[in-house]
């Protein structure tokens, strides 16, 4: 650990500006955050997208190392700022897929060496919650993370992000990409900021019989998947149909858990992140279950729904300041299987420009 004195520019009331490196799936970002006002300096992204099928993990990193480089120049040049002024540098160590993080991983190094600034090791799941209570300011929630990777209802407790629900196989929006990609109606699976899935929805009908799986606090969803890849092969009921019912018990199910959650835990907020977290019907259904409940939920801009740089600034500064995950550039491993559960939180409730 880096000693806590490297955090030279907040102690000369200088703001604190960290740039954030995110590498863990399909999009290589770069972010810049201030701790004053604007907040938010830059936000530079490419995405990665497949002409056909899945994500190859190589092709992906491939990719990454030939836009990395302009990516973070897009960042300097938006917060017209150069890297001397930084104050630190974050990157998102994990979780994720192996070749694609060793990129941002020696990147952040690099820069680190380079400019002789401070390395922050962020997890990935911990910055797209930190991005939705930063951005809604409600600061205590129950979370409804929802993405390509994840499902998963999370609160604070005892320091840290605990788990208080998850998917027992695949994730929600995998779910939604993989009848997407079967059924030819994607890659791409997202068109305008909506999912192919939800305009295929449109005017569809509930079909009876598919199955609805909760566990106790935790989802499934291969069956749902199964059940509705073989009701299209057979072609006994319209695509709309099967659009319109995967999709209703597929969010049903989540928002049923996450209810649960918020009933137990007692707190009363509520918000939703994660890529899947930029689909409206999702968040009307989340919405109304905490209306139900006298609880407040408030939604987060589509365009920091899913992967972004601001969210590993965001979350890197808010370590640094508690210096709190400062490592030397060459310990920055990648940790693909990087729990939540396993982060120390020792800024919460408080969040950039807020506190309880
Ligand atoms: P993780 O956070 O688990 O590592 P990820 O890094 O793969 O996931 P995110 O950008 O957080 O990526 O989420 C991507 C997912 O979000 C994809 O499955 C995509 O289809 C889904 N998604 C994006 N926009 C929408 C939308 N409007 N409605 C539903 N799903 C969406
Ligand atoms: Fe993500």
């Amino acid at each position: 650990m880096v000693n806590a004195a490297t955090r030279s520019s907040s102690a000369n009331n200088e703001p604190v500006i960290v740039l954030g490196i995110e590498s863990t799936a399909h999009t290589f970002a770069v972010g810049i955050v201030s701790s004053e006002p604007p907040y938010i300096l830059a936000d530079s992204r490419r995405q990665y997208v497949p002409k056909e099928g899945g994500i190859l993990p190589r092709e992906v990193a491939s990719f990454f190392s030939q836009v990395a480089g302009e990516v973070v120049r897009e960042a300097l040049h938006q917060a017209g700022i150069s890297a001397g002024d930084l104050s630190a540098i974050a990157v998102a160590l994990g979780p994720g897929m192996g070749p694609a993080l060793r990129v941002g991983a020696t990147v952040a190094r690099a820069l680190a060496h380079y400019f002789h600034k401070p390395l922050v090791s962020v997890n990935h799941a911990v910055a797209h919650v930190e991005i939705a209570r930063f951005l809604t300011g409600l600061l205590d929630p129950v979370v409804l993370y929802v993405s390509g990777g994840n499902t998963t209802v999370l609160s604070f407790r005892a320091g840290r992000y605990r788990v208080f629900g998850e998917t027992l196989d695949i994730s929600l929006g995998n779910m939604l990409d993989t009848f997407a990609r079967e059924t030819g109606l994607g890659p791409p699976y997202v068109v305008g900021g909506e999912h192919v899935i939800d305009r295929c929805s449109r005017g569809g009908e509930f079909i009876s019989g598919f199955p609805y799986v909760v566990k106790g606090q935790d989802v499934s969803y291969s069956g749902l998947l199964t059940a509705a890849l073989r009701a299209y092969r057979k072609g006994l009921e319209p695509l709309k149909n099967v659009c319109y019912t995967l999709r209703e018990i597929g969010f049903s199910s989540v928002v049923e858990v996450t209810e649960r959650c918020l009933a137990h835990v007692g707190k009363r907020q509520v918000v939703l992140t994660g890529g899947v977290a930029a689909n409206d019907e999702l968040n009307r259904k989340l919405e109304i279950m905490a209306q139900v409940h006298g609880a407040r939920f408030k939604r987060i801009p589509k365009k920091y729904a899913g992967d972004n740089g601001v969210m590993i600034a965001l979350t890197g500064l808010l370590s640094y300041m508690s210096s709190y995950n400062i490592i030397e550039p060459h310990r920055a491993f990648i940790r693909q299987r990087w729990r939540v559960d396993r982060v120390n939180i020792p800024w919460y409730p408080k969040t950039l420009g807020r506190s309880l």
